[in-house]
């Protein structure tokens, strides 16, 4: 690389490539430190009313990039975890280039490969941006904490989710119309199912557990379920019981034992995480010596994912070239599974309204060491012989729940599957 310049080819010009562009253009980065856009890969036209563009080279295709060499750094932005983004970051690294993507499916699918391409070519690649777009969670990691052994990562990784779960609340709508309205205002795609089911958020962890732990965590180790199941009703009893539901990812690393998931559950109101609200992202780290580290920011958008991707490329115009811990190797390790998850569960029961019903209930918590923590019970309908009982309970480990469950569901005056959603408490 020369001393003096660095030289770019930017693939892809979307939504956050244009928000790269304008940010690169704009606040005269290009100038400060002395980034010159040799290439572009659009599909779309470039207008070249920038003095900065009139030199550079511009591709239809990002497939012109595999037989183009007169660059330093590659920026990946088209995404998906294999096809072309595949080919042209694979190519640049076998080439000794600098690569810096916003691509978590990419990372998050082929990071043992990557990492083995780096090494073997001493090119090395940057993805602040493939995890909660303008929070600098990677750095955080990297830089920051690299002095400390990291035990746990926990937070909301998709803002699409978390605007949904937001609004049911406070304007009192069903996921259906809310998830209609993030749409509208383009918050959410087309097809919202990689957000609404928790898939974009375990992408975002098994980045963030690879990273701290040092292992290879995809996504075939994460068990992940999203927010489509969740009622209203739900909500509105967790907020009188004084939690708020949030899609969370969780991972947490012990004596080499691997709990990664992601899941909707209730976090009490005074944690730190239940004040993300909104489109907002939220990342709490556990640490050694540094405790508890918490980082909140806007998870997505051309603008403050931009802000990371040039982060990246700021960084490699100091030289700075940790990337992600190359020469380390990976860790093996044993993968928990959530019936070995030991925690608190809120429960709703549908029963007919008839004495005995919270005895036989209570007689399935008492068979599984499962112990009542609060209970709320509302009353019937008029006309309806139905009544909703609302329980949480002390930590245990939830196969016990889910054995208690199976026995309670087939209660004859159980009416309906009893809804079951777990409790994070944050110390
Ligand atoms: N959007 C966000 O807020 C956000 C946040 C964090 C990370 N990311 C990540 O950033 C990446 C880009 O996302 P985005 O939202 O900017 O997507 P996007 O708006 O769809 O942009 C991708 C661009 O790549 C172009 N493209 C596709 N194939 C190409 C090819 N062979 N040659 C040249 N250009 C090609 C597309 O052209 P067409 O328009 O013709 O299809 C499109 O303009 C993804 O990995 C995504 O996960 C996005």
């Amino acid at each position: 690389m020369s001393q003096h310049s660095i030289k770019i080819a930017i693939a892809g010009v979307g939504t956050v490539g244009n928000g790269v562009l304008d940010l690169l253009l704009k606040n005269k980065v290009i100038e400060k430190y002395n980034i010159s856009i040799v290439a572009i890969a659009s599909r779309r036209k470039i207008r070249r009313n920038n003095i900065k563009l009139k030199n550079t080279k511009i591709f239809k295709d990002a497939k012109s990039l595999l037989s183009f060499n007169d660059f330093d750094v590659l920026i990946e932005l088209i995404g998906g975890e294999e096809g072309i983004a595949k080919e042209i970051v694979f190519n640049a690294l076998s080439k000794s280039k600098r690569v810096i993507t916003a691509n978590k499916a990419l990372i998050s699918k082929h990071w043992v490969e990557i990492k083995r391409i780096c090494n073997q070519n001493n090119s090395s690649i940057k993805f602040e941006a493939a995890v909660a777009g303008g929070v600098p969670i990677i750095k955080i990691i990297q830089e920051f904490l690299s002095s400390n052994k990291i035990s746990k990562i926990y937070g909301i990784l998709n803002g699409t989710s978390n605007f949904i779960l937001t609004d049911m609340l406070s304007k009192s709508l069903t996921f259906e119309k809310i998830l209609k309205k993030a749409q509208d205002l383009g918050f959410a795609e087309a097809d919202p199912s990689f957000d609404i089911d928790g898939v974009d958020t375990a992408h975002k962890l098994s980045i963030l557990a690879s990273l701290a732990f040092n292992i290879n965590c995809n996504l075939k180790k994460i068990s992940i379920e999203g927010i489509r199941g969740i009622d209203l009703v739900d909500l509105k009893y967790s907020y009188e019981l004084g939690y708020k539901i949030k899609l969370l990812a969780v991972t947490y690393f012990k004596s080499n034992n691997l709990l990664c998931s992601v899941y909707p559950c209730l976090v009490n109101q005074n944690d730190i995480i239940a004040s993300v609200d909104g489109v907002y992202n939220g990342v709490v780290i556990e640490s050694d010596f540094c405790k508890k580290s918490f980082l909140q920011g806007e998870g997505a958008g051309a603008y403050p994912t931009a802000t990371s991707v040039v982060s990246d490329l700021i960084s490699i115009s100091k030289k700075d070239t940790n990337d992600f811990n190359l020469n380390q190797k990976i860790i093996k390790h044993k993968n928990l599974k959530l019936s070995e998850r030991f925690g608190g569960y809120y429960l709703r029961f549908s029963t007919i309204d008839k004495s005995g019903v919270i005895s036989d209930i209570t007689k399935e918590f008492k068979k599984n060491n499962i112990s009542m923590k609060s209970m709320l019970q509302r009353d019937r309908e008029p006309g309806s012989r139905n009544a909703t009982i609302i329980m949480t309970t002390h930590n245990c480990y939830e196969k016990e729940i889910v054995n208690a469950l199976k026995k309670i569901n087939s209660l004859k005056n159980v009416i309906r599957k009893t809804v079951s959603l777990r409790i994070e408490n944050f110390k």
